[in-house]
């Protein structure tokens, strides 16, 4: 069996920022309420006219250039995402030709938040077993072009994205590798946060459009208690896994939904904040994208660093989960 190792990061955001101010605008809110209860201050938008697979591309680049890796040398692209350019094809055949990228695999992978947690467990197989050396691996999405700008619910949280790591097989003598990865599905919670419509089993039609069902619906209160509970197992079982305590890790990177999520996580296990990436001020809930950015944006302004132990968890629609401790 072969180790998985990282061996470049990147992300992108686009310019374009919308504010808790210009939600105020929008819809029946207020800056203070949007920060006391998530955190979140800015979340970034999509440029019109451009699609997910974008976004990728400008990720990827930058994950490739921090591998000092051509993107000749990739086997394999996941695209993880719940918003991806088009109903069919797989967004990551977008991503092949853009890149330019022969002879790969390319698949998408809907996970939901755990998205880019899934796609770094199937990506980790694929390196222990031999059949695949580098993967592209990303977590990208255009939620704010799902979104309802009338829902207060979810409107607040959301924005776009794009995150990208390099995997590859490490050398043997390599201990740098990803240690252990946990996944999880509940699917009988499923409708606490979903698109009714628009998909097959109710297909668009005018009367989904008028009664807006296509558009993400969330009971916020569940996904909260849910979120807390499932991340905070997660953690417990990728520590007891690899037989580590809380203090042995470095950096928890979570999914960023909300930085009381993250904060009652953090309190569950005992571990303390001022060891936690928190990006949600910035970027909103990107889903997919939410880890891989973080880490990036931590990684680039020195937080992270090579050799450190790191712990990633995220939860989603599904109801998914999971976690992973990495040696970065
Ligand atoms: O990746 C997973 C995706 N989803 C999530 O992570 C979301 C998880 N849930 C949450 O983050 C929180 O439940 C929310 C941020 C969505 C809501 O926070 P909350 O503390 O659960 O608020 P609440 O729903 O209990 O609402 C409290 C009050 C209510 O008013 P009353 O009944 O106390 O008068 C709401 O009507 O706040 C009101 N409210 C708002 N006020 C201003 C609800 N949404 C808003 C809003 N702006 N956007």
């Amino acid at each position: 069996m072969f180790k998985t190792k990282i061996s470049g990061v990147g992300s992108f955001l686009p310019e374009k920022v919308l504010t808790n101010f210009d939600l105020e605008k929008m819809v029946e809110t207020s800056h203070d309420w949007i920060v006391q209860r998530t955190g979140i201050e800015r979340r970034h938008v999509i440029a019109d006219g451009e699609g997910t697979s974008d976004m990728i591309v400008r990720a990827a680049q930058k994950a490739l250039e921090d591998a000092k890796m051509s993107v000749d040398q990739i086997d394999l692209i996941i695209v993880a995402t719940l918003s991806g350019d088009f109903k069919m094809p797989a967004t990551a055949c977008v991503v092949q030709a853009k890149l330019g990228a022969k002879n790969v695999m390319a698949f998408d992978l809907n996970a939901a938040c755990s998205g880019f947690l899934y796609s770094l467990i199937v990506a980790d197989q694929f390196i222990k077993t031999g059949f695949y050396k580098n993967i592209l691996v990303v977590g990208a999405e255009n939620l704010t072009r799902i979104l309802d700008y009338k829902d207060r619910d979810t409107c607040i949280l959301f924005g776009d994205g794009a995150g990208a790591f390099i995997v590859s097989r490490a050398e043997p003598n390599e201990t740098n590798v990803i240690l252990t990865g946990h996944a999880h599905a509940e699917g009988a919670h499923a409708e606490l946060l979903w698109a009714p419509a628009g998909g097959t089993k109710v297909p668009f039609s005018q009367k989904v459009l008028d009664e807006g069902q296509h558009f993400m619906k969330m009971n916020g209160k569940e996904i909260f208690k849910n979120a807390t509970r499932t991340m905070a197992t997660c953690c417990k079982e990728a520590l007891e896994a690899t037989n580590m305590s809380a203090d042995q890790i470095d950096w928890l990177v979570p999914h960023q939904a909300n930085l009381r999520i993250t904060e009652a996580v953090a309190n569950q296990f005992k571990f303390p904040m001022d060891k936690v990436i928190s990006t949600v001020h910035e970027t909103g809930n990107t889903s997919a994208a939410s880890i891989p950015i973080a880490f990036d944006m931590a990684y680039r302004d020195g937080r992270l660093k090579r050799g450190q132990t790191i712990m990633l968890t995220a939860f989603g629609a599904g109801l998914t989960s999971g976690s992973i401790i990495l040696k970065f």
